[in-house]
């Protein structure tokens, strides 16, 4: 055994770097040394990005992936090799890496936030700011991306019925979800890795959800701890719980109870997601930054598990679960159950049969099966379907997909949603201002849902009715997209295999 250099804070960072391959791997998180040799074969995101920080500060790398007991839970004691003074840990100075230092200069250059005035806008900014995994990550969708495409466009099919002449001087937004009361009916849906966008994760989202009085689905896969979430709430607000079922019932049973302990008023149970979708921008972020020899595997057929950020995570997630294990979470909470992810009308009937409380009509921001039906499509038969049957108030139905305006949320309304989910938009707001910029994303939509209100002749959630709303273009996809809509400006589109420079 080596004898370990040491200065008063720790170990020395020359003694660290020492451990720099394969077969002696190190790496140094939050200020403590940790030898991950024998893990490396191991890790669900390949052993290529660990070996990438062998030696080095991976903190950066870590934090965003990993929720923050990870070492002390899955990594053997005998494997912690204690502090590291970090004062004679080499670092890459940041303009040292080109792309970085771009970054940096257009963060410096950065609009204010005052001259967003929707929620485009906070994507555009989140662009040219996020780092390039991040972005990937957050902006990508499965294969062609033609449903993540669609599930904003879907809404823009559907035209307003406006009734005129209604005393509109004052206007109700408050509804309730699951029984619970809120401002207004939209919820932060659950998305996974927020500190991806901004070293506070999930936490930035809990706050300004808590003063606008906007109920938050914290999910399974967040950076924060779940109790860090929960401890970020200011006690008043309403908090929902988004389940990844994991293979292992014992882990899956922990967290339900553990959640609902904690307060949490809803159980979503993510259904679309048996194995998680290809998302290529992700992947193409993630295999141009951790280098090309990632493909070069001895057996062509061998899984290559640096797929992205995605595909590093969700190792866990059960493919077995089935309508069979219903009842099974039934037993285990009294917190209302509702399935998200369902895509058809067949299956919403067969969760009212099954007693759950909601659906949530999704298809995870087209992240899964590409041209897999949009939420608001699916809501406009689902809900005729269940007026038929007389069954439309045995379940809560819930859409998200897409929704970027105040004027989707009251379409999706009108056709019989009690609430909608926002995912992408309130992370890009968060990557590039923070709480701040989180609150104005809710305070724009707050704005545009009165403003629509008023105009369409409505004063309370329940006066948004279907006949207010023509749906007659719905049920045709993929029509062209005009390239002067805003959506379109800030779409990044699909990149080809880069060729190598000329010599
Ligand atoms: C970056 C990202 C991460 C996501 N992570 C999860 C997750 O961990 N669990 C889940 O059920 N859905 C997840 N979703 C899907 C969202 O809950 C939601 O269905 C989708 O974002 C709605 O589309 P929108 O982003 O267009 O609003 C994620 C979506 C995004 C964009």
């Amino acid at each position: 055994m080596t004898a370990l250099v040491l200065s008063q804070r720790g170990l020395l960072g020359d003694e660290v770097a020492k451990h720099n391959n394969n077969n002696d791997c190190w790496v140094i998180i939050h200020g403590k040394a940790y030898d991950v040799t024998e893990f490396l074969p191991e890790h669900p995101g390949g052993s290529k990005i660990i070996l990438k920080y062998a030696g080095k500060d991976a903190t950066e790398e870590f934090d965003p992936i990993h929720p923050p007991d990870t070492l002390d839970k899955y990594l053997d004691k005998r494997f912690h090799k204690g502090p590291v003074d970090m004062s004679t840990v080499e670092t890459t100075a940041k303009e040292d890496d080109p792309e970085e230092a771009a970054r940096q200069d257009r963060i410096a250059r950065m609009p204010l936030l005052e001259q967003c005035y929707n929620l485009y806008d906070f994507e555009a900014v989140a662009r040219q700011v996020m780092k390039r995994t991040a972005w990937g990550y957050y902006s990508s969708g499965a294969d062609d991306e033609i449903t993540m495409r669609e599930n904003h466009t879907a809404f823009q099919k559907i035209w307003f019925r406006p009734r005129i002449l209604v005393d509109v001087t004052e206007v109700d937004t408050s509804t309730t979800m699951l029984g619970t009361k809120c401002s207004i009916p939209f919820y932060v849906t659950a998305t996974a890795l927020g500190k991806l966008g901004h070293p506070e994760g999930e936490t930035v989202l809990t706050k300004a959800a808590g003063k606008h009085d906007v109920i938050q689905m914290i999910p399974t896969l967040a950076s924060c701890s779940f109790d860090e979430i929960v401890a970020a709430a200011d006690g008043k607000q309403t908090q929902w719980f988004q389940l990844y079922v994991n293979k292992d019932r014992k882990i899956t049973e922990r967290i339900v109870k553990h959640a609902e302990q904690a307060g949490c008023k809803g159980l979503f149970i993510t259904v679309d997601a048996p194995q998680l979708g290809r998302r290529e921008k992700d992947m193409r972020a993630k295999f141009s930054d951790i280098g090309s020899d990632v493909q070069k595997s001895e057996d062509p057929d061998a899984i290559d598990r640096s797929q992205g950020a995605a595909r590093a995570i969700s190792s866990f997630i059960d493919p077995g679960l089935s309508w069979k294990d219903i009842p099974y979470f039934q037993n285990l909470t009294k917190m209302p159950i509702v399935l998200k992810g369902v895509q058809r009308v067949d299956d919403v009937i067969r969760a009212v049969d099954h007693g759950v409380t909601g659906v949530v009509l999704s298809n995870h921001g087209g992240r899964q099966l590409d041209t897999a039906p949009t939420g608001i499509e699916l809501l406009a038969e689902v809900m005729a379907e269940l007026r038929q049957r007389g069954i439309q108030d045995k379940i809560e139905v819930y859409i998200d997909g897409g929704v970027r305006r105040a004027s989707d949320i009251v379409k999706a309304c009108c056709l019989g949603a009690k609430g909608v989910g926002i995912g992408r938009p309130f992370l890009y707001a968060m990557s590039a201002y923070g709480e701040k910029g989180v609150s104005r994303a809710m305070q724009l939509l707050k704005d545009e849902f009165v403003m629509n209100m008023r105009l369409i002749g409505a004063r309370t959630i329940d006066e948004l009715t279907p006949d207010l709303v023509d749906t007659r273009g719905l049920n045709v996809h993929t029509v062209p997209i005009a390239p002067d809509t805003l959506g379109n400006h800030a779409y990044d589109p699909l990149v080809s295999p880069a060729f190598k420079a000329k010599l």
